[in-house]
């Protein structure tokens, strides 16, 4: 694994000037959060880490079970400030999601809130 990523950052640096700065690891996370959508990025996100308690199941507004829903807890229950709380001051209540997850997320706000 080791090799391959150092393989893979040589091979990159000798080609593409940009990349001199970049490991393999964060061009690759940059290329996932280019354009997130709702249904390939963020609902596997919040299905993940919101969806218990935040639906008509879990029975916590606000419900956060459709792309509009989503949406509408952005713009007016500062969803985004819930998930750049520091952990355990904000949302998901059991600690702070990983920061790759929570730039998806303010990715897709900023991007529009597309939808796939
Ligand atoms: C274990 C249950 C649980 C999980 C999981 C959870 N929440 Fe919450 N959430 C709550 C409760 C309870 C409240 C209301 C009390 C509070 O604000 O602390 C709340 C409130 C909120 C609010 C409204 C805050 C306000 O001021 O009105 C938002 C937005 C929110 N959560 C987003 C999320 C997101 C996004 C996730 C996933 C990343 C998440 N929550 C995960 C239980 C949960």
């Amino acid at each position: 694994m080791k090799y391959k990523k150092l393989i893979t950052a040589s091979i990159c640096a000798l080609t593409i000037i940009s990349c001199e700065s970049n490991t393999y690891e964060e061009i690759s996370q940059t290329n996932e959060i280019i354009n997130p959508t709702y249904i390939a990025h963020v609902k596997p996100i919040i299905t993940e880490n919101c969806i218990s308690c935040h639906s008509t199941a879990g029975g916590q507004r606000p419900y956060l079970e459709s792309n509009d829903e989503v949406k509408d807890a952005i713009l007016n229950f500062g969803l985004i400030n819930q998930i750049e709380a520091p952990s355990g001051l904000g949302m998901p209540l059991r600690g702070r999601m990983p920061q790759t997850k929570i730039d998806i997320i303010k990715l897709w706000s900023a991007n529009g809130y597309i939808n796939q």
